[in-house]
């Protein structure tokens, strides 16, 4: 079974170098994507192929349910590095129609450590939670996907990296697409952020303090 993903690799790389021989020589030197995905790690959901990308065209971060978390060193880092060296253009969150990390997250069921994770789309649902009134299940879980998304898209834009960015005068916009895996159709849902001005006031950061303040 391994062997043959082996194999498939090998022949990957000679249908790429057939079609530019220094492909993997020009890349091996540098990467230079516009585009940062933060998308879900579901399998059905690969950046590349669902855009048509090559190697070096996208840089990725796949998390379960495609979570911004503020304190997620991961995430955080990842989007540092994009941004800050890489300099991407767009950031694109991306979720996926019939999550199952949103699926779990409408349960009352435990799931275990995960519980952890998926509080935080709870969260999206408490806030929006007259947008589900009278909804079957199907259009609840739907709905929560694309709230996820704009939550996420906002959470991107909270960080301290993407609003030093703009005040550097570095042009990048921060966009909200959701995936459908009935149809493999990408679409934007019109989430799109590109500037300070369109934060909500709590979370503009303007200047720095010199100092937290002693309590109280
Ligand atoms: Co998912």
């Amino acid at each position: 079974m391994l062997e043959e993903l082996f194999r498939n690799n090998r022949a990957w790389a000679e249908r790429i170098k057939h079609q530019d021989p220094d492909f993997f020589r020009k890349l091996a030197k540098q990467q230079t994507p516009e585009f940062l995905w933060i998308g879900c790690a579901d399998s059905r959901v690969p950046a590349n192929e669902i855009m048509g990308l090559l190697p070096g065209e996208v840089f990725v971060h796949r998390n379960v349910a495609n979570l911004v978390i503020h304190t997620d060193m991961n995430c955080l880092s990842v989007l540092q590095y994009a941004v800050e060296v890489l300099k991407v253009k767009h950031i694109l969150v991306t979720g996926h129609y019939g999550c199952g990390g949103v699926q779990a997250a409408l349960q009352d069921s435990e799931f275990g450590l995960i519980d952890n994770w998926l509080r935080h789309i709870k969260d999206v649902y408490r806030v929006h939670e007259s947008a589900f009134d009278g909804l079957n299940d199907e259009d609840r879980l739907n709905l929560l996907c694309e709230l996820n998304v704009a939550e996420q898209v906002a959470n991107v834009c909270h960080t301290t990296i993407v609003q030093n960015t703009w005040k550097r005068g570095q042009p990048l916009s921060v966009h909200g697409f959701i995936y459908s895996l009935g149809d493999g159709i990408l679409k934007d849902l019109g989430v799109n952020i590109s500037g300070l001005d369109e934060l909500a006031p709590i979370y503009r950061v303007l200047r720095k303090s010199e100092h937290l303040k002693r309590s109280p």
